[in-house]
């Protein structure tokens, strides 16, 4: 699949050679996993269509989003979106996950999930996995039903919850590289704690209308807009695919 490279500029580039050889997790801070966030938006900044975010999506960014699972340690996302989405075995292309080891990493991506109020969504099929290692962090008493993945549960604070799970998945797991696959409450709340390094953003070339549907990041306010730089814009049948880093 070709990408028409525009910044920088240059011949068109394939989605799988434009996201392979990251090495995120040689940017990692001391004390936490470098955190990559990806999320794909209408060009009114709607984060789904009908509740769903498969709509704003092309083939260009189902590719993307499946190469930037080979990239991390980790793979995180939200309740609501672990929920809604119905999340399985993160890596499931045997191709993919051949691709994580030849790169040293784990074949299977470590699940993060993080809950304030411990409601889990035990039924969805990530839990039915028994090659999926997935990581619990929550400061509500949990008790979970026999599943199939190998889930740990560490106890997190309340008012420090992200912080505390991403210090833990370093100092527990092992974990450098994290990617957020949201939502935007949890792309909030990491934004609002400085916890997010890059961000993966695909602009579809839709106008969703209406205000039902969420922004990509919502929740606390920001004590300053954060400013970002661009790191590279691509595009493939109208979308724009742009990589940004946090400017520190
Ligand atoms: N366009 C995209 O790329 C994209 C990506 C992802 C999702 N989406 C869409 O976004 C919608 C879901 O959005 P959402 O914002 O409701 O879901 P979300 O951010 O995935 O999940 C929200 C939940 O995450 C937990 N959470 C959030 N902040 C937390 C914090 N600081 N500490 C601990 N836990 C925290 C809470 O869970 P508890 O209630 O368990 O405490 C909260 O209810 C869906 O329609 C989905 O399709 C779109």
């Amino acid at each position: 699949m070709e990408l028409r490279r525009l910044l920088p500029s240059g011949e068109p580039v394939s989605a799988d050679d434009a996201h392979s050889g990251f090495a995120f997790a040689d940017l990692a801070p001391d004390d936490r996993p470098y955190v990559v966030v990806d999320f794909v938006s209408s060009l009114d900044g709607r984060a789904a269509i009908a509740g769903r975010s498969a709509p704003l999506s092309n083939a260009a960014d189902r590719r993307i989003f499946h190469l930037l699972r080979t990239q991390v340690d980790a793979v995180f996302a939200g309740t609501g979106t672990l929920r809604k989405e119905r999340y399985g075995r993160i890596v499931r292309d045997p191709d993919l996950r051949e691709r994580r080891a030849a790169a040293g990493l784990a074949e299977d991506p470590l699940a993060l999930v993080v809950s304030r109020s411990g409601d889990v969504p035990w039924d969805i099929p990530l839990f039915d996995v028994s090659e999926q290692p997935v990581a619990v962090y929550t400061g509500a008493e949990l008790r979970p039903p026999a599943v199939q993945a190998d889930v740990s549960i560490s106890q997190v604070s309340a008012e420090r919850s992200l912080r505390d799970a991403l210090r833990l998945a370093r100092a527990e797991h092992g974990v450098r590289s994290v990617l957020c696959e949201g939502g935007p409450h949890v792309f909030g709340s990491l934004l609002a704690d400085g916890l997010v390094d890059e961000l993966f953003l695909c602009m579809a070339p839709l106008l969703a209308g209406g205000d039902t549907e969420l922004g990509i990041a919502v929740g606390p306010a920001l004590p300053e807009a954060a400013r970002l730089e661009l790191v590279h814009a691509l595009e493939s049948e109208d979308a724009l695919f742009l990589r940004y880093r946090i400017a520190r």
